[in-house]
């Protein structure tokens, strides 16, 4: 499929998206969201790749929030349809991927771009990253899964400050709430995130779906978490990379999973 909006590379086991509408600081019009929802189910589905980076063109945004010029005129059926509709294809799907998503917060990070940010398995910030979810000062809310994600990465009362206050926090403030894991400079953001990468592929990519999943699990209100794991715990053994896992151990060697 061909990429409007996007530009995907590989490197390795490693792919990386990054989004490129940088005139409009990389915001998430309809268009986007649909091709970000193609290239992330492709990318799943190629068992070459093991980790997906995801990013924004430039120096200056990672995403700058949802396309305010596409749902400006909205009804309130509408505006919960394009709700409705986006969590479903890309921050849902993303986080339920069972390939991780890295995001590279290489600058504001902003509405829906955190939101998008969110919905990766982990983040992880350049210094010049800013981060918020103005929608109330737009007169609306987060509606791509903000008011959950952000109290279940921060805590309540940060995400209620950062919510009502639509205002942004600088790279370094994102760190000490735990929001990314990482900040450095921008020059050095992609291969920080090709490190861990590189260090999760090493690892049985069905074992990282399965735990994935159980993570996720314990978020999901109407699933007990601890029983999810049971479940894919039991799974892991019914797998050739267990076997080889173990194999290898046992041998004193380097594992080759088969990812099956
Ligand atoms: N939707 C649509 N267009 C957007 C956008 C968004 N969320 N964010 C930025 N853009 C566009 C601007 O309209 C501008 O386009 P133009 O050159 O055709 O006028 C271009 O991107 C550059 O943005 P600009 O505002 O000129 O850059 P800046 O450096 O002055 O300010 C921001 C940067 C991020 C502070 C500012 O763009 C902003 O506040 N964006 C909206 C953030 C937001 O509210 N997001 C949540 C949406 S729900």
């Amino acid at each position: 499929m061909k990429y409007e909006n996007l530009l995907i590379t590989t490197d390795k086991e490693v792919a990386i998206i990054t989004i490129n509408r940088p005139t409009k600081l990389n915001a998430l019009n309809k268009a986007t969201i649909e091709e970000l929802h193609h290239a992330l189910k492709d990318l799943a589905k190629d068992k070459k790749v093991k980790v997906i980076i995801l990013t924004g063109c430039g120096e200056k945004a990672f995403v700058a929030g949802a396309d305010i010029s596409e749902f400006a005129n909205f009804s309130e059926k509408e505006g919960a349809k394009l709700a409705a509709k986006g969590q479903k294809r890309l921050f849902n799907f993303i986080e339920n991927l069972s390939t991780p998503v890295i995001a590279a917060i290489n600058g504001f990070a902003l509405g829906g771009g955190l939101e998008l940010a969110m919905a990766c398995h982990f983040r992880v910030a350049s210094h010049n990253a800013r981060m918020g979810l103005p929608e109330v000062s737009l007169g609306v809310i987060p509606g791509y899964g903000g008011t959950q994600r952000l109290p279940q990465l921060i805590g309540r009362g940060r995400a209620m400050e950062m919510i009502l206050t639509a205002g942004m926090i600088d790279a370094a403030k994102a760190l000490e709430f735990g929001l990314v894991n990482y900040v450095v400079e921008q020059e050095h953001l992609m291969d920080l995130c090709k490190k861990f990468a590189g260090k999760i592929s090493n690892n049985s990519p069905v074992a990282i779906g399965y735990a994935i999943k159980a993570i996720n699990a314990g978020f999901n209100n109407s699933i007990n978490g601890f029983e999810a794991e049971i479940e894919a715990f039991g799974s892991c053994f019914g797998t050739l990379d267990f076997k080889e896992g173990t194999t290898a151990f046992l041998e004193k060697r380097k594992a080759n999973f088969p990812g099956a």
